[in-house]
């Protein structure tokens, strides 16, 4: 039996601890070797359930120090690389675009150069729908979209998926990228929107709205996402870009609301309501719409979702119900100054 070694990097984050979970759940002659840094959003109590399965080992490390990289790269050879690791928070990269940059580009470089040096099956970068910019009232981005990133995450994540293509064609490197439109689901840091949401509701506190509430997103599952990966990691054509959506556009009040709607009828004891809605002051370049099309993968490699958005979003609430322990590991002092620094002191905790 030939094992195959798959090295996740970022996988103590949201959707990387999803994939490793799918795989392991999937594959039996698999070893995942998880490479994380552990910043604020990378989070061991993701895996718990998992750390002491023998096809799954952790390495702290991270992907600018290419030493660190070749060090895990020393012990096992790596059949596919699946780059999670980035900084991943657009307000984020608004107050600090640097770190942005080194973890995002420059971090992606040395993983595609040792990639090439160790002669992998696959690297696939994991992108965003957000490199293609912004939408108005109609349209969609495909794969042939023009790239227009407008925040330094975006710009980030742009160059990134540039310099994963130059290795395609200038070295034969069997590459692929994924850009998919906003996930949600278990596990995920409560800075983004819909945990935050869910955070607040559950400590009573104002959930902030920017602007007008009007963005609209393309929402999808990450377990949808996950197999997605899954299938183009294995399946997809070598030097092709998917992307990955589930047709769910939803303005970001509309999310308030709805998930507002489901813990008042999960949890009737919980007085909440829409008057913990806060409008606060707009994001600066806040990107009005973003919407996906994904015939692409759903043609060439036969993917569809298969998660409704209202189911996806009941089990999700529900999970966060059911793990306050781990919420509560999350909010520290830094979370605190964090979120006061971007809503203003002002600003209702
Ligand atoms: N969350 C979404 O909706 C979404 C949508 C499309 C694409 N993506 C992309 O998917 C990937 C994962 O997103 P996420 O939401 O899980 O992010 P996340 O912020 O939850 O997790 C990122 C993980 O990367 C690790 N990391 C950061 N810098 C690192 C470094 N220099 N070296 C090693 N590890 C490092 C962190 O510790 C963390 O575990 C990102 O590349 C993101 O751009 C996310």
């Amino acid at each position: 039996m030939t094992l195959n070694n798959y090295f996740v990097t970022g996988g103590a984050g949201f959707i990387g601890s999803n994939f490793i979970r799918y795989l392991l759940n999937r594959y039996q002659d698999i070893r995942i070797i998880n490479f994380d840094k552990l910043t604020y959003a990378g989070n061991l109590n993701n895996l718990s359930d998992i750390e002491k399965d023998p096809r799954y080992i952790f390495f702290r490390g991270d992907i600018c120090d290419k030493k660190n990289i070749e060090n895990a790269f020393d012990q096992f050879h790596m059949d596919y690389i699946i780059n999670f690791a980035a900084e991943s928070h657009v307000d984020r990269s608004i107050l600090n675009p640097n770190i942005f940059f080194t973890s995002n580009v420059l971090g992606v470089l040395n993983l595609l150069e040792v990639s090439l040096k160790q002669g992998v099956k696959k690297y696939l970068q994991i992108s965003t729908d957000e490199v293609y910019g912004s939408l108005g009232k109609t349209g969609a981005f495909t794969e042939t979209t023009s790239l227009d990133p407008r925040s330094p995450y975006s710009a980030s994540k742009a160059s990134a998926d540039l310099l994963t293509q130059a290795y395609f064609h200038t070295f034969n490197l069997p590459i692929n990228i994924t850009r998919s439109s906003n996930n949600y689901g278990p596990y995920q840091f409560p800075e983004k929107l819909i945990p935050l949401t869910i955070l607040n509701c559950l400590s009573g506190k104002k959930i902030p709205i920017y602007g007008d509430g009007l963005n609209i997103r393309d929402w999808i599952h990450v377990d949808d996402h996950c197999a997605a990966i899954d299938l183009v990691l294995h399946k997809g054509i070598p030097g092709e870009i998917y992307n990955v959506g589930a047709n769910n556009e939803r303005s970001n009040i509309e999310i308030v609301k709805l998930i507002i709607q489901i813990i008042t009828d999960l949890h009737q004891d919980l007085k909440v309501s829409d008057d913990l809605i806060s409008y606060v002051k707009d994001r600066k370049g806040h990107d009005q719409r973003y919407a996906i099309n994904s015939n692409k993968i759903q043609k060439e490699l036969h993917w569809k979702p298969s998660i409704s958005f209202e189911s996806g979003m009941i089990n999700t609430i529900r999970w966060y119900l059911l793990h306050p322990d781990w919420l509560n590991s999350i909010i520290t002092k830094d979370y605190f100054l964090y979120y006061q620094n971007l809503y203003g002191n002002s600003f209702q905790l």
